[in-house]
């Protein structure tokens, strides 16, 4: 959202339809200038909205109460200031495993984190500012690998967030591709405040933008079915001793995406849960 001296409105919103997550993020930020964070607990989607324009939030609310007659709005006016410290005070920084931490630009390391590897994220739109148990994942996996000179592919990059661990980590070339060219401007200017832009490129695409047995890692947290489509992609790019690493599968699919694995150039050769979600080690077989 822009700095603008204009009111802010915040519209809370609680849903009870939380399944529909998706359509309801995607639906407030068509608007023209909002934000926003929410919660899933049980059957209630908690979301806080910011935007500046009301008409917009009123035919949202109209198609939400026809899906649910029980949905509850409440909305008040904020001065930017307010609606800037509300913002700014939700995202607090994210230590995850013992190497990384994940944190907004204005929240200053402390001393105790010096250890660190820092990952700057400015929460906006895409995905991946390391509060998503599919990202956590992927970053524990990424403690153990020697990402010193080597040259990484993370497939669905989002903010950017695993690349410029993979950079932070030491990787000489990591390329963040993203099918979203609006993730890709985002990760880039991430890439920039993390200061990482001579070894992170940033590309609109997918795996076809990579030579044949160029990288050696591939980091791809995507769904199921993107997944399963880039697996014999993924194993065009990888070195022979390369080391893929994929989440974003539920945990009911793992049998699914099991089956895809044996009848492609991978094998599991590790396998992590957190919550709902599975993440695994490939290696070639
Ligand atoms: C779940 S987010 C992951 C973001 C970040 N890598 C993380 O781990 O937090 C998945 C991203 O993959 C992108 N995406 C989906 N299918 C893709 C594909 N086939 N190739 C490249 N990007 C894809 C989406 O646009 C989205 O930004």
């Amino acid at each position: 959202m822009r700095q603008t001296d204009h009111p802010v409105w915040e519209v809370v919103i609680e849903f009870h339809r939380p399944e529909m997550e998706e359509w309801l993020v995607e639906r407030v930020m068509a608007f023209q200038n909002s934000g926003m964070y929410w919660t899933v607990q049980g059957p209630v989607l908690s979301a806080h909205v910011f935007t500046e324009a009301p008409p917009e939030v009123r035919s949202l609310w109209e198609e939400l109460a026809r899906l649910d007659p029980e949905v509850q709005v409440r909305q008040r006016i904020l001065k930017y200031r307010d609606w800037q410290r509300q913002w700014q005070r939700r995202w607090r920084p994210i230590r995850v495993g013992r190497r990384w931490i994940v944190r907004p630009p204005w929240r200053e390391a402390r001393p105790e984190d010096r250890d660190r590897l820092p990952i700057l994220i400015e929460p906006r739109r895409a995905f991946g500012t390391g509060l998503h148990e599919t990202t956590q994942l992927m970053l524990r996996w990424m403690e153990a690998l020697d990402f010193v000179g080597r040259t990484v592919a993370d497939v669905g990059t989002g903010t950017g967030v695993l690349s410029i661990a993979a950079a932070r980590a030491g990787a000489s070339k990591v390329y963040a591709l993203d099918i979203d060219p609006e993730a890709i401007e985002e990760a880039r200017s991430n890439v920039r405040l993390n200061g990482l832009a001579d070894r992170v490129e940033c590309l609109v695409g997918s795996l076809e933008k990579l030579a044949d047995g160029s990288v050696d890692f591939l980091l791809a947290n995507l769904e199921l079915e993107p997944l399963i489509e880039a697996l014999p992609a993924a194993a065009r790019v990888l070195r022979p001793d390369g080391v893929g690493i994929v989440s974003g599968i539920f945990r009911h699919h793992h049998p699914v995406f099991q089956e895809a694995v044996r009848s492609s150039p991978f094998r599991i050769t590790g396998q992590r849960r957190r919550g709902e979600w599975m993440s695994y080690r490939l290696t070639f077989r």
